[in-house]
């Protein structure tokens, strides 16, 4: 709590939370002190070793308020292992160096370091965080950001609701995500597999009779049912976020429909389901009504679509009547798993609330077409965008382009396109063999680029499954989704300029294509990537530079790692 801010406002702080007062504008800083270890944890009844934040997983929930500066200093007391942290769905505006993409805006946290990461969450919302640095996500470093609109402002909430519950939705293993990255990069490969347990708010439940011998305990409190208790005719705002590894989710509240009102913090135009496909990366905001029988409980089920499910239904109890109470029914199954077009319809459904409408510019200076398919280098799987496979540098780019390291990583662009007029997407790829790159794309500040997303045949003959692709720092307008071949002579017309949605996560379906729209206006170097773990783990990301010149002075913590001096 340095300095006063200026003459006439005052800093009024308690042991966590400063106000800063001016007029009427009140915005808070509010300081969070995170200590990340390693804890023998119980998620699903089965013991393993987690990354926790003070002891926890998920990690503790982020309140704010919009307008809000968030402080975070954390602590690495993991004493093998370097730490990253990522806001998801934050778009950093002038802090670029705080988005916590290890190799993009920041060198690892060193075990035993502590680092501070300061950010204005400027919109209202639902948001997650978690950890950016190889797969460590998936060792439980995940949470939620809850951000209040500020009263009275022009993003207050169309919608009224009594009570509210945040819902954060996980896959989870019993093997060490070491184990899973070194088989992933293994020759041949030892895929990652289909999740042990499904998690709702940390919690799932693992068929002891399943587990290994002594290492399941179906009565630790641990791994009780979460409960989400309502009262009788009132509407509940249930805020459902998804940062799974793996798997695309469907998530259902028993007997309740569900209307869609926020998807990546912007409001939607409500529609109305009785179950929600969510991906990773994505968080929506529903309205449900405790309109059913008061006298017993209901479930909150999440089930795995989009791949052939080998996993449980994640539950949890919508509560009626103050108890823990299983309900007397199975809970819900959900869709068929591969059902693409009722999820496709879902993704299509999703547009801007009337009043809440951020009209896209009308055209786009650039667009990049991006085919996504399954190759092999040098006998390994991997993932790549136009036959090349993302690699990490192990200088972070925002340093090493501000500090003009040319050396740090390929100065060659990647390729824009691909033979969208030829390639069959139905069929494997004919040459499967493809380049691995570091290099990036670079933007011109200020202009609009479309990104075009092309799904198409993995490796093995019928089978295409759904990426849930995400941007960093910034939100893109959802243009339109197709399945079959994307044509640029045709497609461009059908898209949707009237109310498309922001997001900043968007999936993109089985043999399907996808089409966004955004705006290079945020100084910085953004990650954007197929937030499945292992997919980027396996090269599906890419990233893009923008307006670097205008990007204040670095601080010194995000450097340390890499080259550190100039020329090649
Ligand atoms: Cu939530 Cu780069 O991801
Ligand atoms: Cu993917």
């Amino acid at each position: 709590m340095a300095s006063l801010p200026g003459a006439g406002r005052r800093l009024l702080c308690s042991l966590f939370l400063c106000l800063t007062l001016s007029g009427a504008a009140r915005a808070a800083t509010r300081h969070h002190e995170w200590e990340i270890s390693y804890q023998f944890k119980s998620p699903d009844c089965v013991g393993k070793l987690a990354v926790t934040v003070n002891g926890q997983t998920p990690g503790p929930t982020i309140r704010a308020t919009q307008g809000d500066t968030v402080v975070v200093r954390v602590n690495n007391s993991l004493p093998t292992e370097n730490v990253a942290i990522h806001w998801h769905g934050i778009r950093q505006i002038g802090t670029p160096w705080a988005d916590g993409t290890e190799g993009v805006t920041q060198c690892p946290i060193l075990p035993g370091d502590t680092f501070t990461y300061t950010f204005v969450i400027d919109r209202p919302g639902t948001y997650m965080y978690h950890a950016h640095y190889g797969m460590q996500r998936s060792a439980g470093f995940n949470g939620m950001i809850v951000v209040a609109a500020a009263a009275g402002g022009k993003d207050a909430e169309p919608f009224a609701y009594d009570g509210e519950h945040d819902v954060l939705l996980n896959d989870w293993w019993h093997n060490s995500t070491y184990e899973q990255a070194a088989g992933l990069a293994s020759v041949p490969i030892r895929w990652v597999g289909e999740p042990h347990s499904l998690l709702i708010n940390g919690r799932g439940r693992f068929n002891c009779s399943a587990a290994v011998a002594g290492t399941c305990n179906a009565t630790l409190p641990e791994c009780a049912a979460p409960v989400f208790a309502v009262v009788p005719g009132k509407t509940y705002r249930f805020r459902i976020a998804s940062l799974t590894s793996l798997s695309a989710l469907n998530f259902e509240i028993e007997g309740h429909q569900m209307t869609v009102v926020e998807a990546d913090g912007h409001y939607v135009k409500p529609f109305v389901v009785t179950n929600l496909n969510i991906y990773s990366g994505e968080t929506y905001s529903v309205l449900i009504k405790a309109d059913q029988d008061p006298n017993r409980n209901y479930w909150l089920a999440s089930n795995v679509v989009s791949r052939k499910p080998g996993t449980a239904t994640g539950t949890a109890i919508l509560s009626y009547l103050g108890s823990q109470h299983p309900p007397p029914t199975t809970p819900p199954a959900g869709p068929a798993w591969n059902d693409t077009m009722y999820r496709f319809r879902q993704s299509v459904a999703t547009v801007a609330h009337p009043a809440h409408v951020e009209p896209p510019p009308p055209r786009a200076d650039r667009t990049i077409l991006l085919l996504n398919t399954q190759n092999t280098i040098n006998g390994r799987i991997k993932w790549a965008l136009n036959n090349v496979s993302f690699t990490l540098p192990h200088t972070p780019y925002l340093v090493a382009l501000k500090n003009g390291i040319l050396g740090a990583f390929d100065q060659r662009p990647p390729p824009e396109t691909y033979a969208h007029q030829s390639y069959n997407i139905y069929d494997p790829p004919p040459n499967p063999n493809a380049t691995t790159s570091d290099g990036l794309y670079r933007l011109r500040f200020g202009s609009v680029v479309d990104v075009v997303l092309q799904n198409a045949n993995m490796l093995d003959a019928n089978r295409s499954e759904t990426h849930p692709w995400h941007l960093h720092g910034h939100d893109f307008w959802v243009l339109g989704y197709g399945i079959g071949r994307f044509d640029p002579a045709v497609h461009p017309a059908t898209y949707n300029l009237k109310d498309p949605i922001l997001k900043n996560t968007v999936a993109v379906h089985p043999y399907g294509w996808t089409a966004l729209r955004f705006k290079a206006d945020n100084p910085g170097v953004w990650a954007f990537h197929c937030h499945i773990e292992a997919h980027f783990f396996m090269g599906m990301g890419i990233v893009f530079e923008e307006g670097i010149e205008r990007v204040a002075e670095l601080p010194r913590e995000i450097m340390g790692c890499g080259k550190t001096k100039g020329g090649r």
